[in-house]
Protein backbone atom coordinates (compact mmCIF):
# COMPACT_ATOMS: atom_id res chain seq x y z
CA UNK A 1 0.00 0.00 0.00
CA UNK A 2 1.35 3.43 -0.68
CA UNK A 3 1.15 6.46 1.94
CA UNK A 4 0.74 10.33 1.51
CA UNK A 5 4.39 10.57 1.49
CA UNK A 6 4.60 8.54 -1.72
CA UNK A 7 2.33 10.39 -3.52
CA UNK A 8 3.78 13.64 -2.68
CA UNK A 9 7.08 12.85 -3.12
CA UNK A 10 6.32 11.70 -7.09
CA UNK A 11 4.38 15.03 -6.99
CA UNK A 12 6.96 16.99 -5.36
CA UNK A 13 9.35 15.51 -8.40
CA UNK A 14 7.28 16.48 -10.63
CA UNK A 15 6.70 20.06 -9.56
CA UNK A 16 10.46 20.39 -9.77
CA UNK A 17 10.12 20.39 -13.54
CA UNK A 18 7.47 22.81 -13.49
CA UNK A 19 7.16 26.54 -13.77
CA UNK A 20 3.36 26.28 -13.84
CA UNK A 21 0.97 24.59 -12.01
CA UNK A 22 -1.32 21.80 -13.64
CA UNK A 23 -4.75 22.61 -12.65
CA UNK A 24 -6.53 19.20 -14.57
CA UNK A 25 -5.72 15.60 -15.41
CA UNK A 26 -5.96 14.54 -18.72
CA UNK A 27 -5.61 10.50 -18.82
CA UNK A 28 -5.47 9.01 -22.78
CA UNK A 29 -5.93 5.72 -23.78
CA UNK A 30 -4.94 3.45 -26.00
CA UNK A 31 -3.74 4.68 -29.52
CA UNK A 32 -4.83 8.35 -28.19
CA UNK A 33 -1.69 10.06 -26.75
CA UNK A 34 -1.35 12.62 -29.53
CA UNK A 35 -3.36 15.64 -28.16
CA UNK A 36 -0.21 16.17 -26.06
CA UNK A 37 1.81 17.04 -28.39
CA UNK A 38 -0.38 20.25 -29.25
CA UNK A 39 0.84 21.47 -25.54
CA UNK A 40 2.50 24.93 -25.42
CA UNK A 41 4.59 24.97 -23.87
CA UNK A 42 5.30 21.49 -22.52
CA UNK A 43 7.33 19.30 -19.97
CA UNK A 44 7.74 15.93 -21.22
CA UNK A 45 8.17 13.64 -17.98
CA UNK A 46 8.71 9.87 -19.04
CA UNK A 47 7.31 7.84 -16.34
CA UNK A 48 10.12 5.80 -15.44
CA UNK A 49 11.68 9.23 -14.24
CA UNK A 50 8.36 9.64 -11.46
CA UNK A 51 9.12 7.00 -8.46
CA UNK A 52 6.01 4.57 -7.92
CA UNK A 53 4.37 5.78 -10.99
CA UNK A 54 3.64 2.44 -13.22
CA UNK A 55 4.74 1.94 -16.23
CA UNK A 56 2.13 1.15 -19.31
CA UNK A 57 3.17 -2.16 -21.38
CA UNK A 58 0.68 -1.97 -24.07
CA UNK A 59 1.29 -0.57 -27.45
CA UNK A 60 0.04 1.85 -28.41
CA UNK A 61 0.87 3.58 -24.87
CA UNK A 62 3.68 6.47 -25.54
CA UNK A 63 4.29 5.61 -21.24
CA UNK A 64 4.50 10.20 -20.90
CA UNK A 65 3.00 12.86 -18.70
CA UNK A 66 3.55 15.75 -20.70
CA UNK A 67 2.84 19.17 -18.63
CA UNK A 68 1.52 22.99 -20.27
CA UNK A 69 -1.11 24.87 -21.59
CA UNK A 70 -3.88 23.63 -23.59
CA UNK A 71 -7.08 26.21 -24.28
CA UNK A 72 -5.94 28.52 -21.69
CA UNK A 73 -5.98 25.94 -19.04
CA UNK A 74 -2.96 24.75 -17.66
CA UNK A 75 -3.15 20.38 -17.80
CA UNK A 76 -0.90 17.73 -16.96
CA UNK A 77 -1.49 15.05 -19.49
CA UNK A 78 -0.91 11.69 -19.54
CA UNK A 79 0.11 9.53 -22.56
CA UNK A 80 -1.02 5.71 -21.54
CA UNK A 81 -2.03 4.03 -18.43
CA UNK A 82 -1.57 1.12 -16.39
CA UNK A 83 -4.00 -1.37 -16.41
CA UNK A 84 -4.95 -4.31 -14.13
CA UNK A 85 -4.32 -6.90 -16.65
CA UNK A 86 -0.80 -5.85 -16.73
CA UNK A 87 -0.58 -7.45 -13.26
CA UNK A 88 -0.09 -4.17 -11.33
CA UNK A 89 -2.14 -3.70 -8.35
CA UNK A 90 -5.24 -1.00 -8.59
CA UNK A 91 -2.97 0.78 -5.79
CA UNK A 92 -0.16 1.15 -8.60
CA UNK A 93 -3.11 1.50 -11.31
CA UNK A 94 -4.72 4.55 -9.48
CA UNK A 95 -1.31 5.84 -8.27
CA UNK A 96 -1.04 8.52 -10.96
CA UNK A 97 -4.52 10.13 -10.34
CA UNK A 98 -3.29 10.58 -6.05
CA UNK A 99 0.01 12.01 -7.41
CA UNK A 100 -2.50 14.36 -9.61
CA UNK A 101 -4.14 15.19 -6.51
CA UNK A 102 -0.69 15.79 -4.37
CA UNK A 103 0.05 18.13 -7.82
CA UNK A 104 -3.04 20.77 -6.83
CA UNK A 105 -5.29 19.46 -9.73
CA UNK A 106 -9.11 19.53 -9.61
CA UNK A 107 -10.51 17.69 -12.19
CA UNK A 108 -9.52 14.79 -14.46
CA UNK A 109 -10.54 13.80 -17.83
CA UNK A 110 -10.41 10.47 -18.62
CA UNK A 111 -10.64 9.02 -22.37
CA UNK A 112 -10.49 5.14 -23.51
CA UNK A 113 -10.69 2.59 -25.91
CA UNK A 114 -14.39 0.82 -25.77
CA UNK A 115 -16.18 -1.81 -27.69
CA UNK A 116 -19.66 -0.98 -28.80
CA UNK A 117 -22.49 -2.90 -27.09
CA UNK A 118 -24.97 -0.73 -27.63
CA UNK A 119 -26.60 -1.99 -31.57
CA UNK A 120 -26.15 1.61 -32.71
CA UNK A 121 -22.73 2.05 -32.20
CA UNK A 122 -20.42 2.75 -34.86
CA UNK A 123 -16.57 2.40 -35.46
CA UNK A 124 -15.33 5.64 -34.66
CA UNK A 125 -18.33 7.05 -32.56
CA UNK A 126 -17.47 9.24 -29.73
CA UNK A 127 -19.28 8.06 -25.89
CA UNK A 128 -19.81 10.11 -23.01
CA UNK A 129 -19.44 8.57 -19.90
CA UNK A 130 -22.62 8.79 -18.09
CA UNK A 131 -22.15 6.18 -15.84
CA UNK A 132 -20.32 3.01 -14.97
CA UNK A 133 -20.82 -0.85 -14.46
CA UNK A 134 -17.59 -1.31 -12.21
CA UNK A 135 -17.85 -5.14 -12.75
CA UNK A 136 -14.22 -5.79 -11.11
CA UNK A 137 -14.88 -3.66 -8.32
CA UNK A 138 -18.58 -5.42 -7.34
CA UNK A 139 -16.66 -8.53 -7.17
CA UNK A 140 -13.59 -7.43 -5.01
CA UNK A 141 -11.21 -5.66 -7.01
CA UNK A 142 -11.49 -2.51 -6.05
CA UNK A 143 -8.83 -0.02 -4.99
CA UNK A 144 -10.16 1.72 -1.88
CA UNK A 145 -10.17 -1.89 -0.35
CA UNK A 146 -7.76 -1.78 2.83
CA UNK A 147 -7.42 0.69 5.32
CA UNK A 148 -9.03 4.03 4.50
CA UNK A 149 -6.35 7.03 4.93
CA UNK A 150 -8.97 9.29 5.58
CA UNK A 151 -6.27 12.34 5.09
CA UNK A 152 -6.94 10.94 1.16
CA UNK A 153 -10.56 10.56 1.64
CA UNK A 154 -13.39 9.97 3.39
CA UNK A 155 -14.02 4.94 3.69
CA UNK A 156 -17.45 5.37 1.83
CA UNK A 157 -17.62 7.08 -0.91
CA UNK A 158 -20.98 8.07 -2.75
CA UNK A 159 -21.45 7.26 -6.61
CA UNK A 160 -24.74 8.39 -7.69
CA UNK A 161 -22.76 10.96 -9.88
CA UNK A 162 -19.32 9.72 -10.28
CA UNK A 163 -19.55 11.56 -13.58
CA UNK A 164 -19.46 15.73 -12.91
CA UNK A 165 -22.86 17.12 -13.75
CA UNK A 166 -21.65 20.31 -15.07
CA UNK A 167 -19.05 18.93 -16.89
CA UNK A 168 -21.21 16.68 -18.94
CA UNK A 169 -23.40 19.25 -19.71
CA UNK A 170 -20.19 21.20 -20.71
CA UNK A 171 -19.47 18.29 -23.20
CA UNK A 172 -22.91 18.28 -24.77
CA UNK A 173 -23.00 21.82 -25.38
CA UNK A 174 -19.48 21.53 -27.09
CA UNK A 175 -20.62 18.44 -29.26
CA UNK A 176 -23.95 20.33 -30.64
CA UNK A 177 -22.16 24.03 -30.99
CA UNK A 178 -19.03 22.28 -33.02
CA UNK A 179 -20.78 19.43 -34.68
CA UNK A 180 -19.28 16.35 -33.36
CA UNK A 181 -21.51 13.45 -33.14
CA UNK A 182 -21.35 12.45 -28.97
CA UNK A 183 -23.07 9.37 -27.60
CA UNK A 184 -24.24 8.97 -23.90
CA UNK A 185 -23.84 5.82 -22.20
CA UNK A 186 -23.13 3.80 -19.87
CA UNK A 187 -19.18 1.85 -19.69
CA UNK A 188 -18.88 -1.41 -18.18
CA UNK A 189 -14.90 -2.02 -16.84
CA UNK A 190 -13.80 -5.73 -17.18
CA UNK A 191 -10.30 -6.82 -16.05
CA UNK A 192 -9.22 -8.17 -19.17
CA UNK A 193 -6.59 -8.91 -20.84
CA UNK A 194 -9.31 -11.09 -23.11
CA UNK A 195 -11.91 -9.77 -25.28
CA UNK A 196 -15.49 -11.03 -24.01
CA UNK A 197 -17.37 -13.99 -25.41
CA UNK A 198 -20.85 -12.91 -27.21
CA UNK A 199 -22.47 -14.85 -24.42
CA UNK A 200 -20.63 -12.29 -21.88
CA UNK A 201 -22.03 -9.17 -24.21
CA UNK A 202 -24.92 -9.96 -24.29
CA UNK A 203 -25.11 -10.53 -20.47
CA UNK A 204 -23.54 -6.90 -20.45
CA UNK A 205 -26.46 -5.47 -22.82
CA UNK A 206 -29.13 -6.90 -20.96
CA UNK A 207 -27.51 -5.30 -17.38
CA UNK A 208 -27.81 -1.88 -19.19
CA UNK A 209 -23.89 -1.43 -20.47
CA UNK A 210 -23.72 0.58 -23.68
CA UNK A 211 -19.55 0.33 -23.68
CA UNK A 212 -17.07 -2.17 -22.61
CA UNK A 213 -13.26 -1.94 -21.68
CA UNK A 214 -10.30 -2.28 -19.24
CA UNK A 215 -9.56 1.00 -17.46
CA UNK A 216 -11.23 4.25 -16.29
CA UNK A 217 -13.49 2.93 -13.34
CA UNK A 218 -10.81 2.51 -11.22
CA UNK A 219 -9.20 5.58 -11.55
CA UNK A 220 -12.65 7.11 -11.27
CA UNK A 221 -13.21 5.61 -7.99
CA UNK A 222 -9.67 6.77 -6.49
CA UNK A 223 -10.96 10.23 -8.01
CA UNK A 224 -14.20 10.80 -6.17
CA UNK A 225 -12.71 9.64 -3.09
CA UNK A 226 -10.07 11.66 -3.37
CA UNK A 227 -12.50 14.50 -4.15
CA UNK A 228 -11.53 15.44 -7.85
CA UNK A 229 -14.15 16.00 -10.59
CA UNK A 230 -14.44 13.58 -13.21
CA UNK A 231 -15.15 13.52 -16.93
CA UNK A 232 -14.89 10.26 -19.04
CA UNK A 233 -15.22 9.39 -23.28
CA UNK A 234 -14.72 5.98 -25.15
CA UNK A 235 -13.44 6.06 -27.87
CA UNK A 236 -15.35 3.19 -29.75
CA UNK A 237 -13.00 1.05 -31.67
CA UNK A 238 -14.28 -2.14 -32.59
CA UNK A 239 -18.45 -3.16 -32.46
CA UNK A 240 -18.14 -5.96 -29.23
CA UNK A 241 -19.10 -9.56 -31.01
CA UNK A 242 -22.31 -10.92 -29.60
CA UNK A 243 -22.67 -13.86 -31.91
CA UNK A 244 -20.73 -17.00 -31.39
CA UNK A 245 -19.49 -18.46 -35.40
CA UNK A 246 -20.00 -15.06 -36.78
CA UNK A 247 -16.29 -15.33 -38.24
CA UNK A 248 -15.63 -11.89 -36.58
CA UNK A 249 -12.80 -11.41 -33.72
CA UNK A 250 -11.88 -8.90 -32.11
CA UNK A 251 -8.27 -7.67 -31.87
CA UNK A 252 -5.92 -5.57 -30.18
CA UNK A 253 -4.69 -3.52 -33.95
CA UNK A 254 -8.26 -3.00 -35.15
CA UNK A 255 -8.63 -0.70 -31.86
CA UNK A 256 -5.47 1.29 -32.24
CA UNK A 257 -6.24 1.42 -35.83
CA UNK A 258 -9.65 3.27 -35.01
CA UNK A 259 -8.21 5.31 -32.27
CA UNK A 260 -6.80 7.34 -35.15
CA UNK A 261 -10.26 8.38 -36.57
CA UNK A 262 -11.20 9.20 -32.66
CA UNK A 263 -7.77 11.09 -32.16
CA UNK A 264 -9.49 14.42 -34.39
CA UNK A 265 -12.79 14.27 -32.94
CA UNK A 266 -11.82 13.52 -28.89
CA UNK A 267 -9.21 16.13 -29.69
CA UNK A 268 -11.69 18.93 -30.59
CA UNK A 269 -13.84 17.87 -28.03
CA UNK A 270 -11.57 17.83 -25.00
CA UNK A 271 -10.42 21.31 -26.55
CA UNK A 272 -14.23 22.37 -26.37
CA UNK A 273 -14.06 21.47 -22.92
CA UNK A 274 -11.19 22.82 -21.59
CA UNK A 275 -11.69 26.39 -23.16
CA UNK A 276 -15.09 28.03 -21.38
CA UNK A 277 -14.02 25.16 -18.61
CA UNK A 278 -17.42 25.30 -16.05
CA UNK A 279 -16.31 25.76 -12.32
N1 LIG B 1 -13.69 -5.11 -25.08
C1 LIG B 1 -12.93 -4.71 -24.03
N2 LIG B 1 -12.07 -3.71 -24.09
C2 LIG B 1 -11.95 -3.05 -25.26
C3 LIG B 1 -12.71 -3.41 -26.40
C4 LIG B 1 -13.61 -4.50 -26.29
O1 LIG B 1 -14.31 -4.88 -27.26
N3 LIG B 1 -12.35 -2.56 -27.39
C5 LIG B 1 -11.42 -1.71 -26.87
N4 LIG B 1 -11.17 -2.02 -25.59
Amino acid sequence: MFTSDDFQRAADGILDHLTIQPQIGLVLGSGLGKLADELNPRAVIPYAEIPGWPASTVHGHLGNLVIGGLEGQAVAVMQGRAHFYEGYSLQQVTFPIRVMKALGIHTVILTNAAGGINKAYQVGDLMLLEDHINLPGMVGANPLMGTNDDALGRRFVGLAQAYDRLLREQALRVAAQRGIPLRSGVYCALSGPAFETPAEIRMLRAWGADAVGMSTTHEVLVARHAGLRALAFSGITNRAIDQVDSDLETNHEEVLEAGEVIVPRLSAMLKGVLNNFPT
